[in-house]
Formats: C-alpha cells, structure tokens, sequence
C-alpha cells in the first residue's frame, strides 16, 4: 500500500508534569494543522502522547508514594482530558508503557546491536537528570544545565551507545539536498553548525534507572527514555521490525513517512539529527518535516513544572472561553518565535479583535440581515462583489496554514473582517434601505456570503466559533435563523 494519509505528530509529554499551556501549544498546532487537512478532504494521522519512563517519573512516583506505572496513569488520563477540554481531535494516543511499542523498541534495540549500530561500552559524562541529557562542558551556562539552569552530575556508568558519530556526513548530506527537512530557517542553521562541529556517539542505556524498558539481551540496562520516546512516531504507526502483522503493516505504509513532527526548540536537536540517524540506522525514510517552535514564557522565563510559573489552560478557557484561548495563542505570537504570556494581553485581544471586530460584524450584519432580507438564508447574489474580493485570499489562508504560519493565516481573516466592518459603516445599509431597498440587500447578501467565507476558514481555528456562525448563516442542518423565536447570542461578550 502506498502512503495516503497525513501524518502529523506532536512530541510525547512527560507524565512528572500536568498538562499546561506550553504543551497546549503544540498539540493545538497540530488540531489546527490536521483538522484544516481533513476539511479539505485529505486523510489524517493526528499522533500525540505521553511519555513514561526515567528517573524522573520514577522520582515523583516514589514522593507521592505509588508505583511509576500508577503515577503514568493519572497524569496519562490528565493529559486526556485536557485535550478533550480543548477540543481536539487526535487519532492515536500513544503511551511509551504501552505493550505494542516496549516489544517493538525492544526489538529494534536488538536489530541495531545485530547491524553494529548499537554497541556496549563505559560512559563518562555531565548530566541534567531533569533533561535525562548528557551536555558537553561548552554548553553548559556557568556550570549548570542550560534548559534548567541546575547543577549537573558527573555519572560514570557502563552503557550501551548508539554510533551517532556514523551518521554526521549523512546527515549534513542530508540537510544539504532536502532544504525544506528542518524548519524554520535559524534553528536549522544551528542544527547545522552543531553537526558540523563533530557528533560524538550517545549513550542509549542505563544501568541505574529501573523504571525503562529492559535491553532484552541485558535485561541489567534500561533503554535511555529518549531512545524510547522517539520511536512512538514509527511504533504508534504500526512499524514492527518482523513485518509479521499485515494490519499494522498496511497502517505504516499507509502513513509514513510522517509529514510533520511538531516539536518545542528545546528538544529539537533529539528530532533533527539523534532521530533521523536512528532512522537512517534502521533503513526507514526520513520525516518530511520536522518544525520547532518557540516557547510561550511569563515574564520572559520558559513556562514549566520545574519553574511553578506555568498557566493551567482550563483557568483561562473558564474565563474567555476555549475558542478564544485557540486564537489568542496562535496570533498574538508569530509560531516559531517566543513569546511572553499575559492574561493582560489575552484580554486586550479577546475585546478588540473578538468582541469587537468579530462579534460585532457578525451580530450587525446578521440583525440587519433579518430586517431587510427575511428569515431564509439568500442565495449569493451574482455579480457579488465583497464576496468575489474575498475568495481569492483563500488560497493565501491555506497556503499559509499549510507552512505552520498561523499569525499569517490568521492576520489575513481579520484583514477580511475590517473589511467587511469598514464597508457597513461607510455603505450605511439601514439607511441605504430608505433611498434604495434593492442595493441594500445586495449588499446585504453580498455580506452574508462573505462571512460564511470567514466562518470557513475559522474552523480549524477556533471550531465551535465556526460552527455557531455557521448554524446562524444557514449552513448545515438549520436553513434560517428566526428572531421571533431567539435573541441573538453575542459571539464574544464583552470582558470589564
Ligand atoms: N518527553 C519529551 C519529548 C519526547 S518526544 C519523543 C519532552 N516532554 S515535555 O513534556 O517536557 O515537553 C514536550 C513539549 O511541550 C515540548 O517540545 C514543547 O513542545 C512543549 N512545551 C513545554 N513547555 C513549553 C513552553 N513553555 N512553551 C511552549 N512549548 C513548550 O520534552
């Protein structure tokens, strides 16, 4: 079977943390991604997860005195939940305790101690057991770790190593014929110098860590939790090393090679070259993309559980609504970039472009709509003009949902929405209707197809947003909207 489906990914999250608004981010990039696909008739692969293993969850299992495995499962259903309150659609929740994929990352360990790829040795090295990272002297920050700012050890240990060091040409070869591989533009120059300074071969187990999935032929090792994670994107799309189930088989081919994996800068130099190296390893074709984005801070620290400064995203979507939360964080920061969160700004956005600017429209044209056009829908009007100006940006939105630039996207339908809130009050339909009925329905027409334009291209936005305006223009099951029978909900009311 040939690939038919779109396969996007966000990164497995550790389970020592509960969901905040920085793992939001990504998993809501990729609703946005995937649900824009599918309303464009494309198949989909939506994958996310969690990430179970290491010291660190086996740390934070033993505090609140219950086995690692019963701690997973909490905060695993945590992370559930929280993708169900922010309404999105993934395909496949992969666990990296799940049977299926320990047997596979086993079985994969194995083949590469058969090709030469993996072999054991003694390691030496500083470590961030925050990270679970080995860091070179030059990368730390004053001694300490640069992600957590945290002193860190010197661990000697037998181990078993990944030859990383075999991959560097190939994969600057690789950078160099395939520009479009890593993105954006910036990390993947640093991607590219940092190969280029020399790739040392990694340790992928450890003998002090219990809670990990044991080397089958050394059972005294675990697996190093990164060698682990990052085979979820080939385990959880059916990729077994003895092609024996021909589901499974069918599923990867069908889907891989993934199109995108979204991941945060921090852990980008694990995707852009210990991954693709692991791949090249195995013989599997490379991802198509793989794209960093940057972090959401407060007060310019990085959001996390490690530095309690996270926001919980369920306060705000209590306060503001989720649809809101889903636009604010896609255009208030350009995706790739950094940027600082305040519920400041969240409010400012959510009165000026949401209450304001869209709610507005949306209620006025509508209103006036009723009164001067009836309860049934219209019909486009030929010769439309607002509505004909508009459609052609739809190549532009999909353009630019489709390369990750969301702001873009985003920008461009609120380009659309001054518009249209321009033109009502210079064009004065209530009192065009007193000198010339005929031109105000035109124009009245006119508008509502040009907010059944904006509605569309909303939904992989803000979903139920979409769907409410679309219920009150007549798309879908409801032909009309009766004043007589109902008020008109504002869409956003206005936040003091
Ligand atoms: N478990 C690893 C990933 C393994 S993937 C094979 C991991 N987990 S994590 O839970 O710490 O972070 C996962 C992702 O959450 C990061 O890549 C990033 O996408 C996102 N974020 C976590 N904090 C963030 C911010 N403050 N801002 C934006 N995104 C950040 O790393």
């Amino acid at each position: 079977m040939a690939k038919n489906t779109f396969y996007i990914t966000t990164p497995l999250y550790y389970v020592n943390a509960n969901p905040h608004i920085g793992h939001a981010y990504t998993t809501l990039a990729a609703d946005i991604v995937s649900r824009h696909r599918r309303a464009n008739g494309e198949k989909v692969f939506f994958q996310t997860g969690t990430d179970e293993h290491g010291s660190n969850i086996e740390k934070i299992a033993e505090l609140n005195k219950v086995k690692p495995k019963q701690w997973a499962d909490k905060v695993c259903y945590e992370f559930k939940a929280m993708w169900q309150d922010l309404n999105i659609i993934h395909d496949y929740f992969i666990r990296t305790t799940d049977p299926d994929h320990e047997e596979q990352v086993q079985l994969i360990f194995e083949h590469l101690i058969k090709t030469g790829d993996i072999y054991p040795g003694t390691y030496e090295g500083l470590y961030c057991p925050m990270c679970e990272n080995f860091y070179e002297e030059k990368e730390l920050l004053n001694g300490d770790c640069p992600v957590h700012k945290k002193k860190v050890e010197n661990v000697k240990e037998e181990s078993f190593f990944f030859k990383l060091s075999k991959y560097e040409d190939k994969l600057l070869k690789y950078y160099e014929n395939n520009p479009d591989f890593l993105s954006p533009k910036h990390r993947a120059k640093e991607i590219i110098n940092f190969a280029k300074s020399g790739l040392k071969d990694i340790s992928v187990s450890r003998t002090n860590v219990s809670w990990g999935i044991p080397v089958k032929s050394n059972p005294k090792h675990t697996i190093y939790v990164w060698f682990d994670a990052l085979l979820n994107y080939i385990t959880g799309a059916g990729y077994q090393v003895q092609k024996n189930d021909t589901e499974k088989l069918k599923k990867f081919e069908s889907v891989w090679p993934a199109d995108i994996h979204l991941v945060g800068k921090e852990i980008y130099r694990f995707h852009a070259i210990i991954w693709p190296a692991i791949l090249m390893a195995m013989d599997i074709p490379l991802p198509k993309k793989i794209f960093a984005h940057g972090w959401w801070t407060v007060t310019g620290e990085k959001m996390s559980k490690s530095k309690g400064n996270f926001v919980n995203p369920v306060d705000m979507i209590e306060e503001y609504g989720l649809d809101s939360l889903r636009y604010f964080l896609f255009r208030e920061v350009p995706f790739g970039q950094d940027g600082d969160f305040s519920f400041e700004s969240l409010k400012q956005r959510y009165n000026a472009d949401l209450a304001n600017d869209l709610g507005n429209l949306f209620s006025r044209i509508l209103n006036l709509s009723n009164k001067y056009l009836g309860k049934e829908m219209p019909e486009k009007p030929e010769n439309s003009v607002l509505f004909e100006k508009l459609s052609s940006d739809t190549a532009y939105i999909d353009e630019k949902i489709n390369d990750l630039q969301f702001g873009d996207a985003l920008n461009k339908i609120w380009e659309a929405v001054s518009l249209l809130n321009k033109e009502v009050d210079s064009q004065k339909p209530w009192a065009m209707a007193k000198t010339d009925l005929e031109k105000a329905k035109f124009f009245l027409k006119d508008s509502i197809w040009s907010l059944r334009l904006i509605a569309g291209w909303l939904y992989p936005f803000m979903p139920n947003t979409s769907a409410q305006m679309q219920m009150y223009l007549g798309i879908g099951d409801i032909k009309s909207y009766n004043p007589d029978d109902q008020k008109l909900p504002p869409l956003f009311p206005r936040k003091n």
